[in-house]
């Protein structure tokens, strides 16, 4: 390795200890792991830090409904967050709690220097309190109905039904979500964090060590202005009192990215590993959070500024990624798309999805999409078609003709040598974080390994007189590039490369199996051993199970009460908003022609007329209808649906249709006054 060993501290964000692992958090988890296992690949000194978020009154109020303590609650959570990572080969140095007495020092510890440089405020403010329960109501537990449509059982920051956003105590007939009891207004004394203080240090700091689209995003927020942020709460309350102020708790997002440093810490002492040179403020080693974008306001504001206040080290980088769809969509319970991890590990392999998401993974905060027909046929075309196959064609005749022994020499060595070139910017590739463009020339290695073998055809030479060191030689070459590809991927792939070293007899070498500079040397005169198919295709039965089973699973939890009444953190809508229903244009459009679809069983082709201009749509409603019957006719159509390429041209609206189907479906017809290009609503 010609450059330096770097000190490299990564964290992933902590996840509630109130809920399941779910594949949305996954893409979090792989894509750092992937980074920090290229790290270590790379001979860095890289350590990879998490915990568990243990503290807030969700988990407080969900202990007290299952009837446990939270220290009860908290410890089985983070035994199954544990069991659920190490599943998907997310591959901690530590995982820890940010309930834990490293993690209640260092709170303490940023907070009286914060308090002592003057940026913390007290102020008494008013909130909805519980009478019966005895306490401040977050937002989110305030219901009621909506002081603007009326639309009953929403919460206290915003409405479900029309958008509006609004405080609790603008509800009508305001209950808590606890207990049921009418809320009152009471007032107690706050501290505040004053975030205004440290405006010219983060705009700066931001500037350098934010991705570039997050940095608009930030902007907004500078101009809106930097308001103090509440950082105290009243007991009850489950997390640490604030050192000098009985009976007031620090609010659960304060001492959570602390709790990246007390992991680091708890990890140190076992470790014999000094804390203090990753983290004093002139420190030279590196550090980076890996976080989605809905918690970036936490991470490059508030926590740049407390550490900066506080004279600790900032991060190198604030890594956001973009949130997680499947086949389209927001996860759903319904739909059985919101997958859990134990769910998925049920039926398939962790790293199809591992290596699912690398392909997908820039490094910028685009969502990402589980496709799930896509997802089955990446998987099997990159990975067993194209890499597993190369060793599978090579390897059987390595071990009957020639006993496990590769020939002397590389054939053709120039495509060997393009194989280990193609590293350098592979190795760009993963580091700044551009996975896909990673994959993509990975599959490119694999292609033109396929080819060589394609064209040498060690199947046809192995049946000829005297073709043998031929044969040898194709296959040697083979399991050579089949080596490369499997070193580029093992971030990816962590068993898969594991099992590949052992197919390869790697630890015979005097050499760390897959470092990534060890393909320099390429396996010439060496013996391997017995190849095992690597790895299996992923069947479309297994996905259908794993829907079936989520869809199950989750109608049960919902049907336990005891998991009902508290909210969830992150509720996951099957309803639209309303935002999302203004944003459909209803036309009246005219039929204005009607024509069959050349090799199409259900389309029917319809120009539509919405008065002045026309649309050529698509419309599955052949069953119903002879195109003569339609023309002339008045429809519904969405008008600005995107146009969607179809097999027999592009579809420029959607024409609303109603009934169960088959020659009983009806399109929709207004009549009275409608008149073509006239909007709905
Ligand atoms: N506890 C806070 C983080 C504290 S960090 C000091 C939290 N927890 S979380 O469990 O809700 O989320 C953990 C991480 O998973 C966050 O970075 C979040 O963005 C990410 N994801 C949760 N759901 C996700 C998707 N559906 N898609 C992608 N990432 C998602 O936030
Ligand atoms: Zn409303």
């Amino acid at each position: 390795m010609t450059n330096s060993k770097r000190k490299i501290l990564v964290t992933s964000a902590l996840p509630y200890a109130n809920g399941p692992i779910h594949l949305g958090h996954l893409v979090e988890y792989i894509q750092t792991d992937i980074w920090v296992r290229f790290q270590k690949q790379r001979g860095h000194d890289c350590t990879y830090v998490c915990a568990d978020d243990a503290h807030g009154t969700p988990i407080m109020l969900k202990a007290d409904q299952m009837g446990v303590t939270p220290e009860q609650l908290i410890a089985r959570v983070s035994e199954e967050h544990q069991r659920d990572f190490a599943g998907f080969m997310v591959g901690f140095d530590n995982y820890y709690s940010t309930h834990s007495p490293e993690n209640r020092e260092f709170a303490s510890l940023i907070y009286r220097r914060l308090n002592d440089g003057g940026h913390i405020a007290r102020r008494t403010i008013t909130q909805a309190f519980d009478p019966e329960k005895q306490m401040f109501l977050p937002d989110r537990f305030v219901k009621g109905e909506c002081p603007k449509c009326g639309a009953a059982d929403q919460y206290g920051d915003s409405c479900e039904a029309c958008g509006a956003t609004y405080s609790p105590t603008e509800l009508k007939n305001a209950y808590s979500a606890v207990s049921g009891a009418k809320p009152v207004e009471k007032e107690s004394e706050h501290f505040f964090f004053k975030l205004g203080d440290f405006e010219q240090f983060l705009r700066s700091w931001v500037d350098q060590h934010v991705q570039q689209q997050m940095i608009h995003k930030l902007n907004e927020w500078f101009e809106a202005g930097l308001q103090q942020w509440d950082i105290s709460r009243d007991a009850p309350y489950w997390g640490f009192e604030i050192p000098d102020a009985p009976g007031k708790y620090f609010y659960v997002w304060l001492d959570a990215p602390i709790g990246y440093m007390a992991s680091f810490k708890n990890w140190c002492d076992k470790n014999d590993v000094d804390f203090d040179e990753y983290w004093n403020a002139a420190s030279d080693t590196e550090l980076y959070h890996f976080i989605g974008k809905d918690i970036a306001y936490f991470h490059t504001l508030f926590w740049p500024a407390m550490l900066e206040g506080a004279g600790f080290r900032k991060p190198n980088g604030v890594f956001c990624h973009g949130f997680l769809t499947v086949n389209g969509q927001k996860m759903s319970k319904s739909r059985g798309t919101f997958i859990m991890a134990e769910t998925y590990l049920k039926y398939l392999r962790p790293e199809y999805l591992r290596y699912y998401f690398a392909a997908k993974l820039g490094s910028g905060i685009d969502d990402i999409d589980l496709s799930l027909d896509d997802f089955r046929m990446r998987v099997n075309a990159d990975l067993v078609n194209k890499v597993v196959n190369i060793a599978s064609r090579c390897a059987g005749f390595i071990a009957k003709k020639f006993d496990g022994q590769l020939a002397e020499r590389l054939v053709q060595p120039e495509l060997y040598d393009e194989a280990v070139r193609a590293g350098a910017s592979i190795a760009d590739a993963y580091e700044k974080r551009e996975y896909a463009r990673a994959m993509r020339e990975i599959m490119q290695v694999a292609d033109r390994a396929n080819q060589y073998i394609d064209a040498a055809e060690p199947w046809v030479l192995a049946k000829q007189e005297g073709r043998e060191q031929d044969v040898q030689d194709c296959c040697t070459l083979g399991i050579n590039l089949f080596r490369v590809i499997l070193s580029y991927l093992a971030p990816v792939l962590p068993q898969v490369a594991e099992e590949a070293a052992q197919f390869l007899n790697l630890a015979s070498l005097n050499i760390d199996g897959f470092a990534w500079d060890a393909v320099e040397t390429p396996l010439l005169g060496h013996r391997i051993n017995k190849f095992k198919p690597l790895m299996q295709r992923v069947e479309p039965d297994a996905i259908d199970k794993m829907i079936e089973d989520s869809r199950q699973s989750l109608a049960a939890a919902a049907a336990n009460p005891a998991q009902k009444a508290v909210p969830d953190m992150e509720p996951i809508a099957d309803t639209i908003e309303f935002p999302d229903f203004a944003k459909v244009d209803l036309r009246i459009a005219k039929i204005a022609r009607a024509e069959h679809v050349e090799g199409a069983d259900k389309l029917l082709r319809l120009t539509l007329d919405l008065g002045g201009e026309t649309r050529n749509v698509f419309a599955g409603i052949k069953s119903a209808y002879q195109p003569e019957q339609l023309e002339g006719k008045l429809t519904v159509m969405v008008a600005n649906l995107a146009p969607r390429k179809m097999k027999f041209g592009v579809s420029e609206g959607m024409v609303l249709a109603a009934g169960p189907g088959g020659k009983d479906l009806w399109i929709l017809e207004p009549h009275e006054g409608a008149q073509p290009g006239m909007r709905i609503k």
